[in-house]
Order: structure tokens, then sequence, then C-alpha cells
């Protein structure tokens, strides 16, 4: 019989950037304002690798509990007894050595995307994941959408027949005068020491669209590692400015287009005035989804016989009057309490494998392009003092 009790997650926050703000904030808005209410949330620790003053100031900018605890070091937080799992909001660049640290601690993992820089970084992590038994996910929170669920349920039930192509595209309008974007070259988007670069900030967001559609639907005894084709522009940091990724899967006969630029955007003007940016056809029709890929509000089916009707669906995100916030990741939050609670190593929604898949085409494209990664932030050879996990910047 199901408790009346919710089940309380007690997190730990690993960095005090942007993404920590954003997640922290939904962490603690109430699960009953999106009609959840087996399961919630407490933050425990924060830690900033900078300073214990800097975890301080992150829990008056969110209004967040007293009782946490604040840290001025990666180390102290993944030593908390109190945290049952830490959410990793570093730099991609760092993912690998700082979840590392975590997981050898014994504890469950929430790490934001780009998982890792490398294939085999994330292959590791999973590995230290399924040896010490514990909770390990990548943070795409878009797949925990009702959006995402409600696609992927109309694709599995035939809605638009067999889907053949997948077009996704995530772009970010940031060009600026005499080929420079408007980051900084310091900027962790550009900056080729932070794993910077279109494709594992945004065109991850691209492949996961193509993946939902193509890959994650495929029965599990026919599941098809793609072929990947790729074309890379570099910025003159060294990071991959625009990408285009052919996927191609031939025994599905399906194709993806996974797109990504800093220079050009998929909302032309900022209005959503352009098309979807996602397209998934099918046999009998066709789902777009429009943008951002990260964050979509509205689908429409076109039926290939539906005699020019569109059927447009809008799924807001809602907000925490209280709070006055929503933004839509505490659904993977929700997500990781659930496997938690149920006893679950990965999430069904987002396999261990599914990761692993798409980082490898992430590796091939980068190849492909001719992106290299310092050895710093590209080995698999964990160090808990590293300077990716001891703070020295
Ligand atoms: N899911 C999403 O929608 C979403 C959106 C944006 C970003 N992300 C992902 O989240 C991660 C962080 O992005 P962000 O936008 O939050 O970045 P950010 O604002 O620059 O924050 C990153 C944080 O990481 C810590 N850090 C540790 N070593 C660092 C170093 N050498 N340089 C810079 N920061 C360092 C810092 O916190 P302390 O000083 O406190 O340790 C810093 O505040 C990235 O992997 C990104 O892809 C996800």
């Amino acid at each position: 019989m199901a408790s009346s009790t919710p089940y309380t997650v007690r997190w730990g926050i690993m960095a005090t950037g942007w993404i920590a703000e954003m997640f922290s904030k939904d962490l603690l808005t109430n699960p009953a304002t999106r009609d959840v209410h087996d399961v919630r949330h407490e933050i425990v620790a924060v830690a900033s690798s900078s300073a214990k003053e800097r975890a301080d100031e992150f829990i008056t900018k969110i209004d967040g509990p007293s009782t946490a605890k604040t840290y001025g070091s990666y180390h102290e937080l993944v030593a908390d007894p109190d945290v049952d799992i830490v959410y990793i909001a570093t730099p991609h660049s760092h993912h690998f050595q700082n979840a590392m640290l975590a997981l050898e601690a014994g504890k469950n993992v929430l790490c934001e995307k780009a998982l890792t820089v490398t294939a085999s970084q994330a292959r590791k992590l999973v590995d230290k994941a399924r040896e010490k038994n514990l909770f390990f996910m990548e943070a795409v929170w878009t797949r925990y959408f009702p959006i995402s669920i409600k696609v992927r349920e109309l694709l599995a039930s035939g809605a638009i027949g067999n889907v053949y192509r997948a077009v996704a595209d995530l772009s970010f309008n940031n060009d600026a005068p005499e080929g420079k974007v408007t980051f900084k070259d310091s900027h962790r988007m550009v900056n080729i020491d932070l794993a910077g670069g279109a494709l594992l900030d945004l065109g991850i967001y691209s492949l996961t669209w193509v993946f939902q559609a193509l890959y994650h639907v495929q029965p599990e005894k026919k599941k098809e590692s793609p072929k990947v084709a790729a074309a890379i522009n570099k910025y003159h940091t060294g990071a991959d400015e625009t990408t285009s990724i052919i996927v191609q899967f031939p025994k599905h006969r399906s194709q993806g287009v996974a797109l990504t630029s800093l220079r050009i955007g998929t909302d032309v003007d900022g209005h959503n005035s352009g098309g979807p940016a996602i397209r998934i056809q099918g046999s009998g029709g066709e789902i777009q989804v429009m943008g951002p890929a990260y964050r979509p509000l509205q689908y429409k089916v076109i039926k290939k016989d539906g005699g020019g009707q569109v059927e447009v669906v809008d799924c807001p995100i809602p907000k925490d009057p209280t709070r006055d916030w929503g933004h839509g990741m505490f659904w993977e939050a929700d997500e990781c309490a659930r496997c938690l609670r149920d006893g679950k190593k990965e999430s069904e929604t987002l396999p261990w494998s599914e990761s692993i898949v798409i980082m490898e085409v992430m590796e091939e494209a980068l190849r492909q392009g001719g992106v290299e990664y310092p050895e710093l932030i590209a080995t698999d050879v964990f160090d808990a003092q590293s300077s990716l996990n001891t703070g020295k910047r």
C-alpha cells in the first residue's frame, strides 16, 4: 500500500553558479503545485570551491533554509553524512573529476549535462556507480518534462506511424562584430579549458530530441548505435561555434539531424517568430515541438490524412505562487527522488547506456571537426587532488 508520507531527499549542491541557482530554487518549490505528492526535497548543504562565504551568499540568494550547511570545498560536501545525493553544477570540464569524487565518497549523483568531456569518462563514472551500487544520472531536465513524456508516448503509440526522421536545432544568436561572439574568450561557453563550444552545451539538447524520437523508442533488443557524420566551424578559441550532425540508424531506416550554433539563433527575433525547433517525421504525419529545445512549452501534431488540421497542445510549467518560481528542473529532481526511494540506480528515461551513446556521438563529431580539449579535462584518470576538485583556478 502506498505511504501517504512523501519520501524526502536531502540534497547537497556542488557549485554556486547560474544553473545551481535555478535548480535549487526549483527544489524549494512546493511539489503540490505540480501535483506531486509522493516525494519532496530538502537542501541540506551547499559547497563552493572558492569560499564558504560564496555558499552562504548562495543560500541567501535562493532564500534557502538557514539550517543548510555551507562549505568552502567540494571535499567537505561529499563527506557530509546528511547528504543523500549530490547535484553537480560545475562546468562540464569538471564533471568527471567532481562526479567521481562524489561517487568515491559513496554519494548518489545527479550531474549536469554534458555528462563529461569524453565517452571514456562517462563509461568510467557508470562503472564506478555500478561498483558502488549508487544512483547516477545525467541532468538532462527536458526529458522529464510532461511535454517530452507526451511526445514519447505519441511516438510509441504510432500517432505518426513509423518515425523516419527527426531534425532538431538549438542555436543561440550570439553573433558579434568582427567574427566574434558575445561571450568573452574566458567564458565557459567558448573557453576550451572549460570544455567550451556549442555542441557540449547546446547541441546536446538537439541530440536529446533526436535520440528521444529515434533511439529511446527502439526496442531494447533492437537498439542500434548510430553512424555519425559531422561538420564543425571552429571559433578562434578552438571550441566549436557551429556544428551540424547527421546520425543514421540504417537498420531502422531513420536519420536524425542535430544542429547547434552560437552565431545564429533558432529563435530568430527573440519572439519565437521562427518555425518549430524540432520536427519529428513519420509515415503518418509529423510532430513539431516549439523551442527552445531545452524548455519547450508547446507541441503540434499534423497528420498526413488530417485534411489540414493541426492539433496544438500547450504544456506550461507550473509556478509555485508562494515563491513565484518554477523553472522546470523539479521534474528531474522528482525522478531522482523516486529512483532513490525505489532502489533504482539509473533512470529509465535516460539510462546510463543512452548517456554513453550520446557522449560517443558528440566525441565522434568533435573528432571529425578537429576540436581537441586539454588533457587536464579530457583525462579519464581520477585524481582526488586534481585542481578541478580543489578549486584552484
Ligand atoms: N540544465 C540546464 O538548463 C543548464 C543550463 C545552464 C548550464 N547547464 C550546465 O551546468 C553547468 C554549469 O553551468 P553554469 O551556467 O551554471 O556555469 P557558471 O554560472 O559559470 O557556474 C559554474 C560554477 O562552477 C564552479 N566552478 C568550479 N570550478 C570552476 C572554474 N574553474 N571555472 C568556473 N566555474 C567553476 C563555480 O562555483 P563555485 O565557485 O561555487 O565552486 C561556478 O559558479 C555546465 O555543465 C552547463 O552545461 C545546464
